[in-house]
């Protein structure tokens, strides 16, 4: 294949990816709470935090048009070791087609026990989430994250992408350590990256 019709092909599929999660954007704003797909630098950077040699499957929430999970399988995670929660049944039906062999439920992740189903007993690497965690309660985004670092050992991350200056979720040093992990400009709008973890 040349070069010219390799590029042809890759720019069709950003601008299908865009115009999807434009699409996505306009019939759910709260649930989507973007502009444009998350950039493959904020994706990387997330997926950094997985530790791949933990043989541990990997958790993410939100993956949309499916940036942050091809980072996360660009690590080497083999895609039947990666579980995705999405809300959006479009979304969830294109990430199907587009990254077969991942787990992806088509659910609300602050369901998330009665969601993960069958996987609802597995300890995690780590948890990836690009959810629009300032559009919920915060009583709802601490519990969803008391119930993800439950699944998660002592130590291990869950890393959250974000567009506020602040931690979206309170501060409780007893239960659970903040760190600002990253600002990233190079992401529209540029984003602000939390990890959580315990222990
Ligand atoms: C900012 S977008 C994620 C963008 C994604 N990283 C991408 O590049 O396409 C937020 C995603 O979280 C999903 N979402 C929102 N609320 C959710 C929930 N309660 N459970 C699972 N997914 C949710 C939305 O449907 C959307 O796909």
């Amino acid at each position: 294949m040349s070069l010219r019709v390799k590029v042809k092909e890759r720019l069709g599929k950003r601008f299908d990816d865009e115009i999807r999660f434009f699409r996505g954007m306009m019939q759910g704003p709260k649930t989507v709470g973007s502009i444009v797909p998350t950039s493959s630098i904020t994706a990387k950077r997330m997926a950094s935090v997985v530790d791949i040699h933990s043989g541990l499957p990997v958790l993410e929430l939100g993956p949309g048009t499916g940036a942050i999970t091809k980072a996360i399988l660009g690590r080497g995670v083999r895609p039947e070791n990666l579980v995705a929660i999405e809300y959006s049944t479009d979304f969830h039906k294109h990430l199907q087609r587009t990254y077969p062999g991942v787990h992806f439920i088509n659910g609300d992740a602050f369901d998330i026990q009665a969601t993960l189903g069958n996987f609802s007993r597995l300890t995690f690497d780590s948890v990836v989430s690009g959810i629009p965690l300032l559009n919920f309660p915060m009583a709802k985004r601490i519990s969803l994250l008391e119930s993800l670092l439950d699944r998660l050992p002592a130590g291990r991350p869950m890393v959250q992408i974000s567009y506020g200056a602040i931690s979206p979720i309170a501060a409780n040093p007893d239960r659970y350590h903040i760190q600002h992990f990253d600002f990233v400009m190079r992401n529209i709008p540029p984003a602000q990256l939390w990890i959580y973890k315990r222990g």
